[in-house]
């Protein structure tokens, strides 16, 4: 069922969990995404960001894809089709797609320009029932080719931004998109201790959740995070298991070269990723 991602999102906050934000490449990826959200009985994000949402031909496919997918397959949890990291220009394309969801990334202007764009984009967001993501301080790491420093929000920035209307909000605490580097320092819980002391209940979202520790993940959503959201971890599990496929010979054995077996043991993969950070992040039986 889609739905925008505000109630699963304040829902989750009041009761000290977090929904987890997979994102999206392609057909595989999409079918293991919601299949496992209806199997673990949680809600789920489905995020695609704007080199996705080129790659799979634009943001009208990947609305209509996962709109008749839904049906198709009979979900019945809550599902939001949100806007990764989007552009003033790609949040409106995914507003007139039919995204349910979307998230303005505008913490590289200047936090007048941030404010003034976020403002518009939350109405814009709102008279079509849509929830709206805003960012504070940039999540450091490569995504897509858009490549962020890392710094820590200002929580007076952040009060600023949430007080704009937004549904919930990424803050910048440490954390980068990919995977951390052996001498990362972890997660700022000062800055998200006193991030989440400035914006009330505010669902706060935490990016860049691959190769974070299980017991910082659980630390920041007793701290008020309570959407986290996974890329690289999906793609790397999908990677091993196609290698291993192929290094097995088992391409070449009868009619393994069919892509819905080559594929297959990618596909299971993202399934289990799934189910596992569902389970860690304790939104299983929370649909
Ligand atoms: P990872 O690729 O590090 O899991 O980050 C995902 C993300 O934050 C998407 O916005």
């Amino acid at each position: 069922m889609l739905v925008s991602a505000k109630e699963m999102l304040d829902k989750a906050r009041a009761g000290k969990y977090a929904v987890g934000q997979f994102n999206i490449n392609n057909l595989e990826w999409t079918k293991a995404i919601l299949l496992t959200a209806q199997e673990c009985n949680s809600p789920v994000i489905l995020g695609v960001s704007e080199g996705a949402g080129k790659y799979m031909t634009g943001f009208t496919t990947v609305a209509a894809m996962v709109k008749a997918m839904d049906e198709s397959l009979g979900i019945t949890v809550p599902v939001a089709l949100h806007l990764d990291h989007g552009s003033y220009e790609g949040c409106y394309k995914c507003i007139k797609a039919g995204f349910t969801s979307i998230m303005f990334d505008g913490s590289h202007f200047p936090i007048e320009e941030n404010v003034e764009k976020t403002t518009e984009l939350v109405h814009a967001a709102h008279n079509l029932g849509l929830s709206i993501e805003a960012e504070v301080g940039a999540i450091g790491g490569e995504e897509d080719g858009v490549i962020g420093k890392g710094e820590c929000a200002d929580p007076d920035e952040c009060k600023m931004i949430a007080d704009l209307g937004v549904d919930f909000l990424a803050a910048g605490i440490g954390n980068i998109h990919g995977k951390y580097p052996a001498n990362w320092e972890g997660l700022s819980f000062e800055t998200l201790a006193a991030v989440n002391a400035k914006v009330g209940d505010m669902p706060l979202v935490l990016h860049g959740g691959t190769g974070i520790p299980d017991d910082q993940i659980t630390k920041a959503i007793s701290l008020g995070v309570a959407k986290i959201n996974v890329n690289t971890e999906c793609q790397l599990v999908f990677q091993e298991a196609t290698r291993a496929y192929i290094e097995a010979g088992k391409d070449l054995e009868g009619k393994g070269f069919d892509p819905r077996k080559l594929l297959a043991p990618g596909f299971e993969a993202i399934k289990a990723k799934v189910k596992e950070k569902m389970e860690l992040f304790g939104s299983v039986n929370k649909a």
